[in-house]
């Protein structure tokens, strides 16, 4: 497949709505709290039917301090000492699901994200890693994806060699913007040091594919000034880059309303520095592989693309497909068997759960055929921009022309409009709609109607 993007501000203009970013299909707003522990039980029983390798993801949601802009689910606090219940739960959920799973089933991907995974001190993280390692089957050869989300305020060149020892081999940076006064407008104050020291330190350790995490749209950014950013990140060239979107949700996320309404970048003026970002990235040589995210050419994920291989989940892109995924901790999300799970929320109810030996789940959805089907449409098109209807059809017995007869009819719009090609045989999104991908991804989404109010804009 062709791997290039073009920035088409009318269509743009003309799409920009709300929309989900669908690292899930149906998203998690579809979860209800009708689906219980036993629930899950059972899907785990199935799992087990079907084999394969694993996935574990671990949420670590305690924080230093607040970045305004943030709609991560974390916790504020500067005692250190409140990560010690809370890992010795997560000791007790690992031992738990541990017992119930396969224990031949290979963990090919283990994710710790949060919040900051960094919070805990290097003896919390080694427990963690040795618990995990005592109820699931890790790899020892490294040759699975674990990685670890880095705040480069809340580590050194040590802790980088510490999780490498762990069995890391990938990180990303927290980086979202170098400018001095965009840095003390979201309370993120982040030395270019700091950042590139740690990056050095995943280098000389061994870290594959390192990624950096900006955002645009935060208050007070230019272009000028986040084109000063970008040549920083650029002169140090990190395997993969994310250019996120900042999303605006401050009814959820009630901490953005620190920020001073009157510095935000107009809608106008983040196109420019989307417009910007895209120009620079490719003339640099990165190529886009989907939803904010970029990489270079020889690296994993673009030659994962290019032969069909991308796949996509709540870490975002991955070449690990087959993963049933399991998560632990507070508010984590797993896909096990046909069903999404979610886990409490709240430290107290997490604590509960575990001290009743119970699962901690507060909701999850159970997938019914359609939602599967549906699910691995949005997956191919986020993933490859493109959809052979033949595969489809034998692989889920569907006529797709008759069964998706309406969501036909709105990508005929957007096919007259420039968005995409429309053939027999399928779909292929051009080059000025893969910035689009969310709002083509929502013709096949069957809830997408609902709720559009808990999305943030497309671009
Ligand atoms: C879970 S955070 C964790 C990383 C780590 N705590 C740190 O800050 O470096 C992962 C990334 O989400 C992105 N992020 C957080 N809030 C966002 C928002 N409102 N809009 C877009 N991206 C956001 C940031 O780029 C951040 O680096
Ligand atoms: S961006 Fe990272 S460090 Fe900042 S509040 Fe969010 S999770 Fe915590």
């Amino acid at each position: 497949m062709q791997q290039s993007i073009q920035f088409d501000v009318d269509l743009i203009n003309r799409y920009d709505k709300a929309g989900p970013r669908y690292t899930s299909y149906p998203t998690a707003l579809e979860f209800h709290e009708g689906f219980t522990g036993d629930d899950y039980q059972q899907q785990i029983k199935l799992s087990n039917e079907r084999g394969g390798p694993l996935s574990l993801y671990f949420h670590v949601p305690f924080c230093d301090t607040v970045c305004y802009y943030c709609a991560c689910n974390k916790i504020i606090t500067k005692n250190r000492q409140h990560a010690v219940p809370y890992l010795q739960n997560m000791h007790r959920e690992i031992a738990k699901l541990g017992a119930m799973f396969d224990k031949n089933r290979v963990v090919d991907q283990l994710h710790w994200g949060g919040g900051t995974p960094t919070f805990l001190n290097f003896e919390q993280m080694q427990a963690l890693m040795d618990v995990t390692r005592q109820h699931f089957n890790l790899r020892d050869d490294d040759g699975g994806e674990y990685s670890i989300e880095i705040d480069p305020r809340e580590a050194n060149e040590e802790t980088i060699q510490q999780l490498r020892s762990l069995g890391f081999n990938r990180i990303s940076l927290g980086v979202q913007d170098f400018d001095p006064a965009v840095q003390k407008a979201v309370n993120r104050i982040q030395t270019e040091e700091q950042t590139f020291s740690i990056l050095a330190a995943a280098r000389a350790a061994g870290f594959r594919s390192s990624s950096m995490d900006l955002i645009y749209g935060l208050p007070l950014q230019t272009v000028e000034s986040f084109s000063a950013t970008l040549d920083k990140i650029l002169a140090v060239e990190p395997e993969r880059l994310s250019v996120f979107n900042y999303a605006h949700l401050p009814a959820m996320f009630k901490v953005q309303r620190q920020m001073n309404e009157a510095d935000m970048p107009s809608a106008a003026l983040k196109l420019d520095i989307l417009q910007m970002v895209i120009q620079r990235l490719l003339e640099e040589g990165y190529v886009y592989i989907g939803m904010d995210h970029f990489a270079k050419p020889d690296d994993e994920l673009a030659i994962a693309q290019r032969e069909g291989r991308l796949y996509r989940n709540f870490q975002g892109y991955s070449t690990h497909s087959e993963c049933d995924m399991v998560g632990f901790g507070v508010t984590s999300i797993g896909r096990v068997g046909d069903a999404y799970i979610q886990n409490v929320k709240q430290l107290d109810a997490y604590d509960e759960s575990i001290k009743e030996d119970k699962l901690p789940v507060f909701k999850g959805m159970l997938l019914n055929a359609d939602d599967k089907l549906r699910g691995a449409i949005i997956s191919q098109l986020m993933c490859h921009f493109e959809l052979d209807y033949q595969r489809i059809e034998q692989e889920y017995s569907i006529v797709f022309a008759e069964y998706f007869a309406d969501a036909l009819q709105q990508l005929e719009l957007m096919k007259q409009e420039g968005l995409l090609e429309l053939s027999k045989q399928g779909i292929v999104v051009k080059p000025g709609g893969r910035l689009l991908i969310r709002n083509i991804c929502m013709a096949f989404d069957r809830y997408s109607a609902k709720k559009k109010t808990s999305f943030s804009k497309v671009i």
